[in-house]
């Protein structure tokens, strides 16, 4: 005696809120899982009642192996132990079976037919292929649903598949390309475990307004909303729902795809879900990382610098996007540094850093080497100090071959660097050039970055005062 009894109104109650389009893809997937190369759908009004028959036959030469698998809820499936077969949990069939008022299956074995009084099986034997046809009511709009379906799967190359008559197109796959994914299959004991194995994916262009979704060797599971159809030639870890899979395996999926398919990345997919959530995966190619952070910033990006803040505005000037930590993920910014995009704004567009190494102008010219020119000019830009900073400033000149720089201000202490001014800017006294340069350098006496509101105010400020000066002590200036 059994231990189970199955309900089949409670189990056709369960399947109430699902749409009706699933009885076609279960039926659909049982006949694709044989060695079958031609399958038949119809989908037509039964007359004088709100039903539909749904049937769906194949050619394959063997047809059932078992015909009590046929109505046995959960027998073993052969299929659980081919990666490459749909089936795994025995139970699609008898799902779509419970939604239905009549049915029947045809088989070489034999044949068995339901209806209002129960299973009647009979020897009647077809000589190749299997028919299963099942009555379900449903509404005109269900049925359409259904019709629908068979549209939004991915006929698999060896099978010509026909709707009433109409064969349902190939399509062709954009690209396609192996990698190893998890997936089930059964150990000796017939319990299924998950694994991993390599397999072929196929991707497929969304046609018209289709939504992409991830598909199981051409039977579509779930809705992804990436850029396009998946079709995995295995076993994909299914719910017995068969309409989801764990958040891992889609991330999986993503970062395969991302690899295989970032030459066609477009800016606008650079900044959907799934290339950021394969952007921020380990397994991510950097060349495809480089290519989706390239798409997404611009290839002159530069990453946001805090310890070099003028850095980030040369950055902003050059006309670079400045991308700052919140505008990626942990995850991706690491990726993004193995790929090598994104440096450091610092790295880029650095600012004048002449004391950087811990450095000090080392060829000084001792004032014994002066010249009267220079004397006078050390001797203005001590005494503007005093005026305008309001403090004493140490002034030398040096001899810096490595600096790109006409003169520096640091601690109190201004340098000119002889090697970038000339002998000529000491010769023609207090000229522009000389002022110019003292209220540059002096400017950093308030800040070191050139791009500050505190710089220029400094600047400005300094104008003002030098003025004034120019007007209270002019022979300052002669
Ligand atoms: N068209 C068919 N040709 C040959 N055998 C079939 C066909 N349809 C169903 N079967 C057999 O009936 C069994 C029951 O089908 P059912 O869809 O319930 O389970 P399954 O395909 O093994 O697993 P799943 O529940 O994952 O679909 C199958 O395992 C298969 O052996
Ligand atoms: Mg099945």
């Amino acid at each position: 005696m059994s231990w189970f009894n199955v309900d089949k109104k409670g189990l056709a109650k369960l399947m109430e809120g699902r749409s009706k389009s699933f009885v076609l893809c279960e039926l659909l997937q049982n006949a694709w899982d044989e060695a079958t190369s031609r399958v038949d759908v119809t989908v037509a009004p039964v007359e004088g009642s709100r039903s539909v028959q749904i049937t769906v036959e194949d050619d394959n030469p063997e047809g059932f192996q078992d015909i009590t698998h046929a109505y046995t809820l959960f027998a073993e499936s052969v299929k659980k132990s081919d990666a490459e077969k749909r089936g795994r949990f025995n139970m699609g069939e008898k799902l779509v079976l419970a939604l239905a008022k009549r049915a029947y299956i045809e088989t070489t074995k034999g044949t068995v037919e339901f209806n209002e009084h129960g299973r009647v099986e009979s020897r009647c034997k077809r000589d190749a292929g299997s028919v299963v046809s099942v009555e379900i009511p449903m509404t005109r709009a269900e049925m359409n649903e259904v019709i629908d379906a068979a549209y939004r799967v991915i006929v698999p190359h060896s099978v010509r598949t026909f709707v009433n008559g109409q064969e349902i197109p190939c399509r062709k796959a954009v690209t396609e390309f192996e990698c190893t994914l998890p997936t089930l299959v059964s150990n000796e004991e017939g319990v299924l475990k998950p694994t991993t194995r390599k397999t072929l994916v196929r991707i497929h262009e969304p046609v018209s307004d289709e939504t992409p979704m991830l598909y199981e060797m051409g039977i579509p599971v779930v809705e992804t909303g990436d850029k396009y159809h998946v079709d995995v030639q295995q076993k994909v870890p299914l719910n017995m729902d068969r309409d989801n899979v764990p958040s891992a395996y889609l991330r999986a999926i993503r970062v395969a795809v991302l690899n295989a398919t970032y030459d066609k990345i477009t800016k606008d997919d650079a900044a959907t879900t799934w290339v950021k959530e394969a952007c921020s995966d380990e397994r991510a190619a950097p060349e495809a990382v480089k290519k989706a952070i390239t798409e997404r910033f611009g290839a002159n990006a530069v990453a946001y610098d805090p310890s070099d803040p003028e850095a980030n505005k040369r950055a902003m000037a050059d006309g670079r996007p400045v991308i700052y930590g919140g505008n990626l993920s942990g995850d991706e910014w690491r990726n993004a540094r193995k790929a090598g995009v994104l440096p450091p704004a610092g790295e880029v567009t650095p600012s004048p850093k002449p004391y950087a190494d811990g450095g000090r102008p080392v060829n000084v010219i001792p004032e014994s080497e002066w010249t009267p020119g220079m004397r006078r000019v050390v001797a203005f830009a001590k005494d503007v100090a005093r005026e305008i900073l309001g403090c004493d400033v140490n002034v030398q000149i040096a001899r810096e071959f490595g600096w790109n720089y006409n003169a520096t201000y640091g601690d109190r202490e201004l340098t000119f660097n002889l090697m970038r001014v000339g002998h000529k800017f000491f010769d023609n006294g207090i000229s522009d050039e000389v002022i110019d340069l003292v209220i540059h350098e002096y400017g950093h006496h308030y800040s070191n970055d050139h791009l500050s509101r505190e710089y220029y105010d400094a600047l400005t400020m300094l104008g003002a005062k030098m003025t004034r000066l120019a007007l209270t002590k002019p022979e300052l200036f002669r």
